[in-house]
């Protein structure tokens, strides 16, 4: 499929994805969503990807859903269409590691869309922020669920009534963000990442990112024994054979993803 908001690159493993929409600051629309979503499943069924990495432009990782294209919408269209929920639902099926590398603003659906990823790489540029409540609106796809467990209530309120936006260093004393590098070695710094990703056995790459994501949704106890049991299944992978005796025989393990 030929993309106009976006560019997909896949190298060396990695499936790049950079959103492109120069003009608006990357802000999301039915097609970019649309094609994001079509990417990723792309990318998903791709057998060459290992990891993912979503990136914006140097001043705007996205700067939100696209406020042109929700003006003229009714409660009826948002409520009977479900704005963004079909594309956004296929983002989080993604069982491949997602990086999102943001440098700028992640305003909005912008910031949704990161935490929506794996981890969240930052330049030293980025600015975090859901301004929805400025629109007479609030946030529509994770601003007040993801970022609430992610940074916090006490934050999680601020940003979203107040619409403040929060800097890099801020974000990562929050939890928000994992990292953050100088905005020039933004690419670099998370291509290496998404490298190192992709040399592991993917089988527990999956089962890693299943068992994180399973403490979202699920009380401790249970998400310790969903834990639990993933580890032990991995004991019937091949990929654990090796990487255990290339640990005793002093070598590089060869993960073969079985
Ligand atoms: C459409 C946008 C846009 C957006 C920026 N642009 N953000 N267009 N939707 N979300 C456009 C501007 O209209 C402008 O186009 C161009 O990008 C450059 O933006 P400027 O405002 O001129 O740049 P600057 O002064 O540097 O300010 C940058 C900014 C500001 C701080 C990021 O643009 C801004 O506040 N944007 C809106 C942020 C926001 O409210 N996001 C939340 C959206 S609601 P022209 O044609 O004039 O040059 C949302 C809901 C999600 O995300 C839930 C969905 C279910």
């Amino acid at each position: 499929m030929a993309y106009e908001t976006i560019i997909v690159e896949v190298e060396d493993h990695v499936a790049l994805i950079k959103l492109n929409r120069p003009d608006a600051m990357n802000a999301l629309n039915d097609q970019l969503l649309s094609e994001l979503s079509d990417a990723l499943t792309a990318a998903q069924d791709n057998e060459k990807v290992r990891c993912i990495v979503i990136a914006g432009s140097e001043k705007a990782f996205a700067a939100g859903a696209d406020i042109k294209m929700m003006s003229e919408k009714s409660f009826v269209d948002v409520f009977a269409g479900d704005l963004f929920t079909n594309e956004t639902d296929a983002i989080c099926r993604v069982r491949k590691p997602i990086i999102a590398a943001v440098s700028g603003y992640a305003l909005g659906g912008g910031c949704e869309l990161a935490m929506m990823c794996d981890f969240i790489i930052a330049s030293d540029t980025a600015k975090f922020g859901q301004p929805e409540i400025n629109l007479g609106v609030m946030a529509g796809i994770g601003g007040t669920q993801r970022l609430t467990r992610a940074i916090g209530k006490a934050k999680a309120m601020d940003m979203n009534l107040t619409g403040r936006f929060m800097d890099a260093e801020e974000a990562e004393r929050a939890g928000l963000v994992s990292r953050i590098v100088p905005c020039k070695e933004l690419m670099k710094e998370t291509m290496a990442a998404a490298a190192k990703i992709a040399e592991k056995s993917m089988i527990t790459v999956m089962a890693v990112k299943e068992s994180v994501n399973r403490s979202f949704e699920t009380p401790l106890r249970e998400g310790l024994l969903f834990e639990r049991r993933v580890f032990h299944s991995l004991f019937a992978t091949e990929d654990q054979k090796e990487g255990m005796a290339a640990f005793l025989e002093k070598r590089t393990a060869q993960f073969r993803d079985r």
